[in-house]
Formats: structure tokens, sequence, C-alpha cells
């Protein structure tokens, strides 16, 4: 007789229960009753297999599968009762169906073990994931696109260091987030194919002696093929460090698009308003309107970063197949993708809802003598100067401009002279921002041009 408290799925052979501080720390249904909807789909696959193969009989399997469409039901109703004791939502759901159906409970486990359901279950909730954040991702193109093509021509600085550059235009600037985005888009696509993968009939480790068809259960949850290798299958977390990976790189991306709106906003540069749904007051100072989104989109890479490195930590050094280590994946990953779901909408809502200010653009295009390297083009283009000479001859009118206290166009045609005598006035046709963005016609460049046909491009691709 083993002891009443011992575990009642594995207890055979223990004469006694768990301490509580064992069963504190081995317990992970506190988080992994999120995959309750995916265990019950497994489940319900695998007992379908068992009777498809007469390993099972076919009423069993019915009771079963009806049976877990019940506890379903009481999990999404929120009456169902978890129990710590019971460790994890695969033993939780198994205990309850014994108590709903009886005896042919005891034969779900068949040819199957925790270590690749776990796997299934996880890898059906993280491929959720990834597929949210294709929504989420194709939602935050499609409001960067609006904007750019609203704003196609719209000149503004563009920096490098933080220091005005060269002219741009703002569809050039809110595509260039374009192709970040779409880059995490192709990353999300790509983890996705590779993972879909049964785990699901590897069963402890070795698979199991049982006539069991794992491409039907493979089928029957939506994935590609059964994973080949069954201590491949119960070990690998590859797909849970690619979607905190590609999260990363993505939250990565959404941090230097935050960071430049928090930058943006301010009275100082005063580029683009956002919108009062996507700002906070002061409670103290009421001239406020602070850009907290943006802020905590910006944050939100940190804990997104951290569960990608902790999880790599975790699966570093693991020998196979499954250790218990593995547990520890689920609330990283968990954590991550509701922040990276929130960080994408949020940023989805702040620039649909935010205003360019175009003349703020267009005033800052032209100061910092932003269109110094058109005036260098042109003394090559023209005179036929080496870039090097043009330079040179550029850096003397612009400290000439700096001590004037005026803006390169500024200088009169005598001035310029005074620097190299054979400069003609023609030199002021590339010396605006509006020919300097619009000469910039390159593959890729910022002309207003060259914007369109790359919105083209993306909206025929979406
Ligand atoms: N709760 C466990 C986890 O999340 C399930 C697998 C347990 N397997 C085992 N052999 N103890 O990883």
């Amino acid at each position: 007789m083993t002891d009443q408290s011992s575990n009642q799925m594995w207890g055979g052979r223990f004469a006694a229960g768990p301490d509580a501080i064992m069963e504190a720390i081995n317990a992970s249904i506190g988080f992994d009753q999120r995959m309750a909807a995916q265990d019950i789909a497994g489940s319900r696959a695998h007992a379908a297999m068992l009777a498809a193969t007469g390993v099972i009989s076919d009423s069993d399997a019915q009771a079963i599968r009806e049976g877990l469409l019940t506890v379903l039901s009481e999990i999404q109703s929120g009456s169902f009762q978890f129990s710590t004791a019971l460790e994890d939502i695969h033993m939780n759901v198994e205990a309850r169906l014994k108590e709903v159906i009886g005896e042919p409970a005891g034969r779900l486990h068949t040819g199957r073990s925790r270590n690749d359901q776990v796997a299934t279950d996880f890898k059906l909730w993280v491929r959720d994931q990834f597929d949210a954040a294709e929504i989420g991702l194709l939602a935050l193109i499609r409001a960067l696109l609006t904007q750019a093509e609203a704003g196609a021509d719209w000149v503004m600085p563009g920096f490098t260091h933080l220091q005005t550059a060269q002219p741009v235009t703002w569809g050039h600037h809110m595509m260039a987030y374009v192709e970040m985005f779409g880059r995490d888009l192709s990353r999300v696509r790509d983890a996705r194919a590779r993972m879909n993968e049964s785990p699901l009939g590897a069963a402890a480790l070795a698979g199991t002696s049982f006539p069991i068809d794992r491409q039907m259960t493979a089928e029957a949850l939506g994935f590609d093929r059964p994973a080949a290798n069954s201590l491949d299958a119960v070990s690998d977390r590859d797909f849970a460090l690619e979607f905190l990976s590609t999260a990363s790189i993505c939250a990565v991306h959404l941090s230097r698009f935050a960071e430049e709106l928090v930058i943006w906003s301010s009275a100082q540069f005063r580029f683009v308003t956002l919108s009062d749904r996507f700002s906070t007051g002061s409670s103290i100072m009421p001239q406020k309107k602070n850009p907290d989104a943006a802020e905590l989109i910006r944050a939100k890479v940190g804990r997104i970063y951290g569960a990608n490195t902790a999880l790599m930590m975790v699966m570093k050094g693991l020998p196979l197949a499954y250790s218990k280590d593995m547990q520890e994946d689920k609330e990283q990953v968990f954590d991550a993708a509701d922040n990276w779901m929130l960080a994408l909408a949020a940023m989805e809502g702040m620039v649909k809802d935010m205003t360019a200010n175009r003349d703020s653009l267009a005033a800052a295009a032209g100061s910092g003598f932003s269109t110094a390297t058109d005036l260098a083009d042109w003394l090559v283009r023209v005179l036929g100067l080496p870039f090097r000479d043009a330079h040179h001859v550029t850096g003397s009118l612009v400290a000439m401009a700096e001590t004037k206290g005026c803006d390169l166009p500024d200088l009169t045609l005598d001035d310029m002279q005074s620097v190299h005598g054979d400069i003609t006035d023609d030199v002021y046709s590339v010396l605006t921002v509006e020919n300097s963005v619009n000469s910039r016609q390159s593959y890729g460049g910022t002309a207003p041009d060259q914007v369109r046909t790359q919105i083209k491009r993306w909206k025929a691709r979406l």
C-alpha cells in the first residue's frame, strides 16, 4: 500500500508524498494551465489514433474524447479546480477525466509520455503565438505604409550620430521600418515552418512498442510531419528559442522606433504629435503630454531579450533527453509572447493615430547645412573636382555660413566664389532640400519616386 498522499499518476513505488517545498518547486500548474486547450487537443488526437490503430477500443476512445471536451469546458468556464499536487496541466486534465468518465481515462496515456505530451502542447501554443505575431506585424506594416504614402514627399532631416546628415523624406523613414518589420515577419514565417513537426508519439524518449500512427496525430494537430528522432523530439526547445530570438530582434526594432517617437514628440523636435489615446498626462505639470506607450515599448525589449537569455541558459549543457530544467521554458515564453503582442499592438495604434507635423519636419530639414553633400556633389559633377577636393571646398563654405550665422543657400555668389572661383549660380539649384531629395534617385534612395516604388512593391507583397 502506498501512502494516501502519494501521487496517483506515479505514486506506485512511493511510500510517502512529497514535502510541501518539493511540491512547490515541482509544480508547473500555476502557469502551464495556459496550455489547457493544446493539451486537450493533443490528447483527443492521441485517443483517436489509439482507436484507429486498435490499441484501445473505439468505445474507450469515444468516452475519452467526449470526456476531454467536458474537461475543456470546465476549464474555460472557470469551474475547474486546479491542484498543485497534480503538478501540471497534463496530470490535472487526466485526473479530472478519470473523475468524469472513470476507467477508460487510464488508457489515454498508452504509448505516450508527459515528455512528448508537453513538447507537443508547448509547440502548439508557440505556433499560435507565431501566428498572432504575424497578424500583429502585418497590421503594423500596413499602418506604416499608410503614413509613408501620405508623406512620400515630405522632407525631413536624415540623421547619422543623431546629427543632421542629409534631407530625407518622411515616407522613406517610415519605409525603413517597413523593411525591418518585414524581415521580422519573414523570420516568424521561417521559424514557424521549421518548428511544425509533431513530437507526439516519441513517448518518454525512445518511441513506443505500441503500433501507433504518428503521421495521423501529426496531421490531426496541423503539423507537417512527425519529428524524425524521438530523443530530439522530447528534448528540442529550439522552437521556443527561435520564438524568443525572433521576438527579441523585433523588440529591438520596436524599441528603436519607440525611441524616435519619444524624441520626435518632444517640444524641441515637434516632428510628430501623438494622439491623446496613446499618451498620458502629468499629475503635477498641466502642460505635459507624455509618450508613455512609446517608452514602455522601448523598455519591453529588456524582458523579451531577458527571456531569450534565460532559456538559452536553461537549455545549455542539458544532456539528452528530457530534464525537468525544461519546465522553466514556459514562463519565459509566455511573458515574452504577451509583451511582444502588446508592444506590436501599441505601436500599431500609435502609428495609426500619430500626426506628422509637415512644417516642423520641413523647417528642420533645411537646417544644419543638410545640403552640404549636394553642394560637394555639384562641384564634382559640374566643375569636375575630385570628390575629396569638393569635400574640402564645401567644408570651407559651411564654416563661412556658420560664421555668418546663415544657411548654405543664404551665401551670396561672391561668398561662394571667394572659396572657389568657378562656382556659378547654378549651384543654388541643388541647395534646396526638395532638389536634394528629388536627386536621390538611386534604387532604394530617398527620392519620392523611389519611395513610391517601394510602397507599391510592399502593397503588392501584402
Ligand atoms: N511539467 C513538465 C514540464 O513542463 C511536464 C513534463 C514532465 N515530465 C517528466 N518526466 N517529469 O516540463
